[in-house]
């Protein structure tokens, strides 16, 4: 937790608010939450096709609105490649969240570098070192975040609302203006106005984590099944940065797995 316990909205108005809100188009549901929360709200951007449509939309709004990324030291090269072209288009400072080496070192020593592919419990702790131990940082400066998340990208996403109170984080603001976008949206935006993208995407990958743990699937397979593709369990296919799981859980489960 980032120790930030202050509610900046309540149940009711978060509820209210998606009453406004569900039928509003992504870029009148990012005015809404810019002009609500200035420099106190963010994007979570991986720099996928969701988030570089965030960026643009969000930019137009407001040209000094602020990206933040978990950098996890395992990316792939094409991911700091639109990282740089999306700095250049749009003049945006991207806040990089790294991980705590300290943390990252132990976990290695203990482990060895590529702890993901030998179990659930280690792949967990490492998503949880290398990324949400990194978000609770950023989330330090943040009454509100905003993420590329859809309803139809997962079984593990297909209730979210547009607005929502974050109980895994302080019950901070979390705003997923694309909620209901389905991917084709996404990539028409993305060709309409021209945003840069990751090149993965192109060459079969739908949905790009970190190098070791992403895979190109083939047409026929889910879109998100490259991802830690070596588990088969749907239903756990998440990183971190959207369950409600503590790190300190996440350790303790690993340490029972050694
Ligand atoms: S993940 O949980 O499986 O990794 P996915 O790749 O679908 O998530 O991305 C969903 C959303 O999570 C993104 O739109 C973004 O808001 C956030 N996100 C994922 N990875 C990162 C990252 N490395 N840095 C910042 N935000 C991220
Ligand atoms: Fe570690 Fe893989 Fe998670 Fe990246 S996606 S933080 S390399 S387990």
């Amino acid at each position: 937790m980032s120790g930030n316990t202050k509610l900046v909205m309540s149940a009711e108005d978060i509820a209210a608010a998606n009453v406004e809100l569900e039928n509003k188009s992504a870029e009148e549901v990012l005015e809404w939450a810019i002009t609500k929360f200035g420099a106190r709200l963010a994007l979570s951007s991986s720099f996928g096709a969701e988030d570089v449509a965030l960026i643009d939309m969000m930019w137009r709004i407001d040209p000094s609105v602020r990206v933040f990324t978990l950098e996890t030291l395992r990316l792939h090269t094409e991911t700091y490649t639109v990282m740089d072209q999306i700095r250049a288009r749009y003049g945006i400072e991207l806040e990089a969240y790294y991980p705590d080496m300290d943390q990252v070192n132990e976990m290695v020593r203990d482990n060895g570098f590529n702890l993901f592919y030998k179990s659930e419990e280690f792949r967990k702790l490492c998503c949880g070192i290398r990324k949400m131990e990194p978000l609770n940082r950023a989330l330090g400066t943040l009454d509100c975040w905003v993420s590329g998340l859809r309803r139809d990208q997962a079984v593990t996403r297909v209730a979210i609302d547009k607005v929502e109170l974050d109980a895994a984080h302080d019950n901070r603001v979390k705003l997923n203006p694309i909620a209901d976008w389905t991917s084709d949206r996404v990539w028409d935006y993305i060709k309409a106005n021209n945003v840069p993208y990751n090149e993965l995407h192109d060459n079969g990958f739908p949905s790009i984590g970190c190098d070791p743990c992403t895979r190109a699937v083939t047409p026929e397979e889910d879109p998100r099944a490259g991802r830690w593709w070596w588990e088969s369990d749907p239903n756990s296919k998440e990183c971190g940065l959207h369950v409600i799981e503590t790190l300190d859980s996440i350790k303790l489960a690993a340490e029972k797995n050694r």
